[in-house]
């Protein structure tokens, strides 16, 4: 197993090209699944999650082929119906086959994906949602067993909670759907609209996206002739990187990334003391010499993101006074706090909110990663820890940054990748 060692540096310096988004990928690949083409997909991340998704469609039946610059997915071939336990268990996001295999065949089987660390991640409103457009189904020996032999008929659905995955399966269910779907309480993550934009643009009538309530018409089992599309910037990525300038001081430049994204994370910053200079797809970071504590409460978008509570957590480390972060998604989503107690942050857990007491100097040691975005927060507290860091399991930190060691290495960053 990899590990990263990193030791602080007196700045960073430079420019950092963000990839595409791991969460809009996700739902866009298994999009593929409706398609009636080969589909051309450019600037997919190189991440763990996007290939275990692509190898799951290659189990089914489909065929995938990586060409310069660009993935090429045909799933004309698929044949397949069943999402076994050995990728789902890897990989949780799998629960997007469902929508799209029930859709277009009227069976699919779906190993349950289980909890994760930060939650126990329940798909009962996926579900819910799937019986109303009238699916059977049953959860039997792990496995989500979905019939519609007469397929999918468009309903009505108001989901109890904003779910980001939930929504997607649910607008590529109704896509090939007989008649017209109403999704009220609907997503709004920027990767939920792309994976909107891509299906209107190929044809599919959805009126709302961005907003709350979207409404799809289905085009009755027709399969969808799906446009070549590029995948949107990864704004999570962006947002950590602009988390490691400002808690080391350093003015950086991200390339090929969407302001429009990043506006609760780059108000949040405001907050805590940077400014920026923002083009059309880059902004510049102007960390300020002191960092001033904030209050941070996670919701859905357009509001402060959870996927970037653990980052602004190892920054509040180094704020001058006390920040306040309530984590209001999932109900273990900080797992960073104790590795980043033993590097010597001050933070008191009081169930969904950290206090955070800063300005603590916090020293190098040996840390965990135990989840994706905890991990990229023990990197951002590595670069200003004294003395040297190893950071561990950081199979978790592969799963969703592409190339996160390179990127920082490239402005000036004290950081290997070595083999335990
Ligand atoms: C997506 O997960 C993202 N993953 C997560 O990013 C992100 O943290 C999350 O949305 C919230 O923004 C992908 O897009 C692949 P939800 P998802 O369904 O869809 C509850 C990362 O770091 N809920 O929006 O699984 C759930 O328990 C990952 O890249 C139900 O109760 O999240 C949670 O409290 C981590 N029943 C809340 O809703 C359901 O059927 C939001 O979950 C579904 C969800």
């Amino acid at each position: 197993m990899d590990y990263l060692k990193a030791k602080s540096v007196k700045s960073l310096k430079g420019t950092i090209d963000i990839s595409g988004a791991k969460n809009a990928s996700l739902p866009l690949i298994a999009m593929t699944i409706l398609a009636q083409n080969s589909v051309n997909i450019k600037n997919l991340p190189n991440v763990a999650d996007i290939k275990t998704l692509l190898k799951l469609l290659t189990n089914l039946g489909a065929c995938v082929s990586f060409e310069e610059q660009k993935v090429v997915v045909d799933t004309v071939p698929l044949h397949e119906t069943k999402a076994t336990y050995d990728i789902v268990k890897t990989m949780r996001a799998s629960i997007l086959v469902l929508g799209p295999i029930l859709a277009r065949f009227g069976h699919c089987e779906v190993s349950l994906p289980g909890g994760c660390a930060i939650g126990q991640r329940p798909i009962d409103l996926h579900l819910k949602a799937l019986e109303q457009m009238g699916a059977e189904i049953e959860i039997k020996a792990g496995y989500i067993e979905a019939r519609a032999p007469k397929g999918l008929q468009g309903a009505n659905i108001i989901f109890d909670k904003i779910t980001v995955t939930g929504t997607a399966n649910i607008v590529m269910a109704a896509a090939l759907a007989r008649g017209k779907t109403t999704i009220t309480n609907a997503a709004r993550e920027p990767e939920v609209v792309q994976l909107c934009e891509v299906l209107q643009a190929s044809g599919v009538k959805i009126d709302g996206v961005g907003t709350a309530v979207l409404t799809i018409e289905g085009s009755a089992g027709k399969l969808i002739n799906i446009i070549d599309f590029s995948i949107i910037p990864d704004r999570i990525e962006a947002g950590t990187y602009l988390c490691a300038g400002a808690i080391t001081k350093s003015e950086i430049t991200l390339i090929n990334v969407e302001p429009k994204h990043l506006g609760a994370v780059l108000s949040k910053l405001e907050e805590m003391g940077s400014s920026f200079t923002i083009e059309k797809n880059s902004i510049t970071i102007h960390p300020s010499e002191t960092i001033k504590p904030v209050k941070i409460v996670t919701q859905e978008y357009p509001a402060f993101p959870t996927d970037m509570q653990a980052q602004f957590l190892a920054l509040a480390t180094q704020a001058d006074g006390v920040s306040i972060i309530e984590e209001k998604l999932f109900e273990n989503r900080f797992m960073h706090v104790s590795e980043l107690q033993r590097m010597g942050a001050d933070i008191t857990l009081n169930g969904h909110t950290a206090t955070v007491n800063g300005k603590m100097q916090l020293s190098g040691t040996d840390v965990m990663a135990t989840d994706l975005r905890a991990s990229s927060a023990l990197v951002l507290a590595a670069l200003v820890s004294e003395g040297e860091t190893n950071i561990h399991r950081i199979y978790h930190l592969d799963r969703g940054y592409d190339s996160l060691e390179k990127k920082l290495e490239g402005v000036g960053a004290n950081i290997k990748r070595l083999k335990e």
